[in-house]
C-alpha cells in the first residue's frame, strides 16, 4: 500500500477525527459570511494547519480580515431579484470586488454585524410582504433583537409592480430599517417597476463604480469572473434570451357547459437542452391580438403606420405604432399611471375622479383593459405620447404541469383563459388569449424556465406530501405525481382539488383517478363549489379530515398550496392554523409558529398568483 493511501484510510476510518455537531455548527457559523474566494483560501489554510500543527500562518488571516467583501443578499419569489443579484455580482467581480452572493434565506441576519458592505436586492410579494425566503430575515431585522450596524455601508435595489398598493414595500422596509440601525446608505435605493431591466443595469453600473475604489483597495485578488459569477447557471436561455420552442397542443379540458376555458398546453423544447424541475414555472412571451390593436387604433384615430420611438434591447428604435402595440407594449393590463395620464389628457371628470384616489385607480386598472379606458374618453393624442405612457410587455409565468422524467423534452401547462364581458364585448387576457386562441400548432413560442427554489418535492422520496391545488392550481401537482411515479417514490400523496362543478371542471380527472387506482395517489379529496346550494371549498375538505391532516404533518408531510393568492391561499392558511391549533392543542399563535417552522424547514410551500 502506498503511504498516501494509508494516511487517507486512517483519516476516514478514525471517527474521532471528524467534527462533532457543535464543532460543525461553529464552523458553519464562522464561515457563513465568507465569499467563495475566502472559503477556498480558508480550506487551504486549514489543510496547511493540519499538516504543520497549530503554529501556523497568522498572517494570511489578517489579510482576509482586512479584505473588504461586498455581500449581496437576494430576496426573490419568482426569480427576478435573483437574476438581478447575479448581474450585480458579475459586474462587481469584473470590477475586481470580492463578492459574497447569498440567498437571504441562507444568511443569518446577526452576521450583518461583521459586514462592511451589503447590497440587498429584494422583490415584494403578497400585499407588500417579503418573498417566502425572506420572511424570517425580515422579521428579525425589523424586530427588537436586530443589532446596531454602525460599521455597515449598504444600499437596496427593490423590484415591484406599481399596480400594487404597497409598491416595493420589502425593499423600502429593508432600507428604512438598516438606516435606523445606524448603517450608512452609500447609494440611493432604486425602486423598479415591472420593466426593471434597463433601470437595474444603469443602477448596477453606477453603484459598482462608486464602490469600486473603497472595496478594491485592500481586497484579496479577485477570482476570474468565470469562476465566481453565476455559479449554478444551467442554461443559456433566459427571460431576455428565450427559446423559440414549438407549440404542440392546446386542448380545452373544461366541459362545453363550463363557465371557464382552461387549456392543457404542450410545448416542445426539442434539442435545446433547456431543462426544468417540477415546481418550476415557464415564462411565456406573447404578442397582442391584432383585432384588439385595430380596435385601439380606430379609437385613437390612427392608421398604425405612424412612427414611434421605443427603447428596445437598450437602444432607441423607430417602429410603427401598430408594431409597437402588437409586439412591445402592454394593452391588456392597465397600470394606474395610465389612468392618470388619460384622465389628465381627456379632462374627463369621471376618470379624473378615479385617478385622484389611488386605491380606486388601482382597482379600476385591475378590471379595465387599455382599450376600455380609452373608449371612456376618446381624445386626439400624439402617438409618441401614447406609447410613452404604456408599459413594456412582460412575459407571463405558468406553473409547469409536467415532469421531464415523464415527458422528456416537452413542457406542459394548465392555462385558464382570462375572459370577461364588458359593454357587449368579450375581453381576453394577453398571454392566455395568445396561447389559447392565436397560436397554432407547429408555430413557435418564446419561452424560458423560471426555477423556483421555494416550490419542489421533498428531497426524500418516502416523505409524504399534501397538495392543495384548486382550479389551475392543480398544475404543479400533476408534475409532482409524474415525478413521483417515475422515480417510484414510496411517500404517501394526498391531493385536494376543487373547482366549480364535477362534470365540467374536474381538471385531469382521469389521470387523478388512475393514480388513485394504481395506489400512487393515497388520497384524493375534491370540493366542487357549485354542485350544491352551499359553497364547498378545499378548506372545508381539509377541516373534515382535520385529524388525519394533522397526523400527516406530525409524521413529516410537506404541505403545498397552489392557485389563487387573493382569497384561496389565505383562507386555506387560516383553516390550517385552526386544524393545527385544535389537534395539536396549541393556541392560535402557537399554531402560526408551527406553520412558520414548517415554512422555514421548506415543509410549507406556496406557489400562488
Ligand atoms: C408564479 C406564477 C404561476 C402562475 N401559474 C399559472 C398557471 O399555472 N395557470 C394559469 O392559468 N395562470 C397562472 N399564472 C397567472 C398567469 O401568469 C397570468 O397572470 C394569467 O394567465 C393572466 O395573464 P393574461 O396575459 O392572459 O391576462 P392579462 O392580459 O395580464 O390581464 C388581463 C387584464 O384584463 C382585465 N381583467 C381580467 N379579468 C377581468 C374581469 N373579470 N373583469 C374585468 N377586467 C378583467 C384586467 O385589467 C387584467 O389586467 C401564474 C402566475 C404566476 C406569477
Ligand atoms: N394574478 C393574476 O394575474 C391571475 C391571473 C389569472 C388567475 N389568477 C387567479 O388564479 C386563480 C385560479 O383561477 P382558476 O379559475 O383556475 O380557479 P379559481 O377561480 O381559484 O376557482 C377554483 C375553485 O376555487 C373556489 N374558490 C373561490 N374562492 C375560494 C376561496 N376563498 N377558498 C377556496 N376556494 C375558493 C372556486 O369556487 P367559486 O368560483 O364557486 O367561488 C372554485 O371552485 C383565480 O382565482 C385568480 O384569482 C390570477
Ligand atoms: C402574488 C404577487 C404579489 C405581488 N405583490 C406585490 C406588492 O405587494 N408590491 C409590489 O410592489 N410588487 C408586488 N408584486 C410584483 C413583484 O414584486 C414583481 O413582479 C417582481 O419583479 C418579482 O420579483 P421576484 O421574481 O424576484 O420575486 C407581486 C407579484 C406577485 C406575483
Amino acid at each position: 500500500m502506498l503511504p498516501e493511501q494509508r494516511s487517507t484510510n486512517q483519516n476516514t476510518s478514525n471517527n474521532s477525527s471528524a467534527l462533532d455537531a457543535n464543532q460543525l455548527a461553529l464552523l458553519q457559523q464562522a464561515t457563513q459570511s465568507y465569499s467563495s474566494l475566502q472559503l477556498a483560501w480558508a480550506s487551504g489554510y486549514l489543510a496547511a494547519k493540519s499538516e504543520q500543527g497549530q503554529n501556523v500562518l497568522a498572517e494570511p488571516i489578517a489579510e482576509v480580515a482586512a479584505a473588504k467583501t461586498l455581500t449581496i443578499l437576494f430576496a426573490s419569489q419568482t426569480g427576478n431579484a435573483k437574476g438581478v443579484a447575479k448581474q450585480l455580482e458579475q459586474s462587481a467581480v469584473t470590477a475586481g470586488i470580492n463578492v459574497n452572493l447569498k440567498n437571504i434565506a441562507d444568511y443569518k441576519a446577526k452576521a450583518l454585524k461583521s459586514e462592511t458592505h451589503v447590497i440587498v436586492v429584494a422583490s415584494t410579494n403578497g400585499e407588500g410582504e417579503p418573498p417566502d425566503d425572506a420572511i424570517e430575515f425580515h422579521e428579525f431585522l425589523l424586530g427588537k433583537k436586530a443589532p446596531k450596524l454602525p460599521n455597515l455601508s449598504y444600499t437596496v435595489l427593490s423590484l415591484g409592480d406599481s399596480s400594487y398598493e404597497f409598491f416595493c414595500q420589502t425593499g423600502k422596509d429593508f432600507d428604512e430599517r438598516l438606516k435606523a440601525l445606524g448603517a450608512k446608505q452609500v447609494a440611493p435605493r432604486l425602486d423598479c417597476d415591472v420593466d426593471y431591466e434597463y433601470d437595474c443595469e444603469a443602477w448596477i453600473a453606477s453603484t459598482v463604480s462608486s464602490l469600486k475604489d473603497e472595496l478594491t483597495q485592500s481586497s484579496v485578488a479577485a477570482a476570474p469572473v468565470a469562476e465566481l459569477a453565476t455559479a449554478g447557471a444551467t442554461s443559456t436561455y433566459s427571460k431576455q434570451n428565450p427559446l423559440a420552442a414549438e407549440f404542440l397542443v392546446s386542448q380545452k379540458i373544461t366541459g362545453r357547459d363550463s363557465a371557464k376555458d382552461v387549456r392543457h398546453i404542450e410545448i416542445d423544447l426539442g434539442e435545446s437542452g433547456l431543462t426544468y424541475q417540477v415546481g418550476d414555472a415557464l415564462g411565456v412571451w406573447f404578442e397582442n391580438d391584432e383585432v384588439l390593436v385595430n380596435e385601439l387604433l380606430a379609437q385613437l384615430n390612427a392608421t398604425g403606420d405612424e412612427k414611434v420611438s421605443l427603447k428596445l434591447n437598450g437602444t432607441q428604435q423607430d417602429v410603427s405604432l401598430k408594431d409597437a402595440l402588437i409586439s412591445h407594449l402592454e394593452i391588456t393590463q392597465t397600470a394606474p399611471a395610465f389612468i392618470q395620464f388619460w384622465a389628465e389628457l381627456s379632462k374627463d371628470e369621471a376618470l379624473l375622479a378615479v385617478a385622484s384616489d389611488s386605491n380606486h385607480a388601482r382597482e379600476f386598472a385591475g378590471n379595465h383593459q387599455i382599450v376600455e379606458v380609452v373608449s371612456l374618453a376618446k381624445i386626439a393624442v400624439e402617438p409618441q405620447a401614447f406609447v410613452d405612457n404604456l408599459r413594456k410587455i412582460t412575459p407571463r409565468l405558468y406553473s409547469i404541469a409536467s415532469a421531464q422524467a415523464e415527458v422528456e423534452e416537452e413542457v406542459h401547462l394548465t392555462v385558464g383563459v382570462v375572459s370577461y364581458e364588458a359593454n357587449d364585448k368579450t375581453r381576453i387576457g394577453g398571454a392566455s388569449g395568445f396561447l389559447a386562441n392565436r397560436l397554432e400548432e407547429g408555430q413557435s413560442v418564446r419561452v424560458f424556465v423560471e426555477h423556483n427554489d421555494n416550490f419542489g418535492l421533498p428531497e426524500s422520496d418516502d416523505t409524504p406530501v399534501i397538495m392543495i391545488g384548486p382550479g389551475t392550481g392543480v398544475a404543479p401537482f400533476r408534475a409532482f405525481m409524474q415525478q413521483r411515479e417515475a422515480v417510484e417514490a414510496s411517500g404517501d400523496n394526498w391531493m385536494f382539488f376543487g373547482d366549480q362543478t364535477f362534470t365540467q371542471d374536474f381538471l385531469y380527472q382521469v389521470e387523478w383517478q388512475n393514480y388513485l387506482k394504481s395506489g400512487l395517489l393515497t388520497r384524493l379529496d375534491v370540493a366542487f363549489s357549485r354542485d350544491q346550494a352551499e359553497k364547498i371549498y378545499v378548506q372545508d375538505r381539509l377541516r373534515e379530515q382535520a385529524s388525519d391532516v394533522f397526523e400527516w404533518l406530525e409524521r413529516g408531510a410537506h404541505l403545498y398550496i397552489c392557485g389563487d393568492a387573493n382569497r384561496m391561499a389565505k383562507d386555506v392558511h387560516q383553516a390550517l392554523v385552526e386544524i393545527i391549533s385544535e389537534h395539536g392543542k396549541l393556541t392560535i399563535e402557537q399554531a402560526e409558529d408551527y406553520l412558520k417552522s414548517l415554512r422555514s424547514n421548506k415543509r410549507y410551500q406556496k406557489d400562488v398568483y
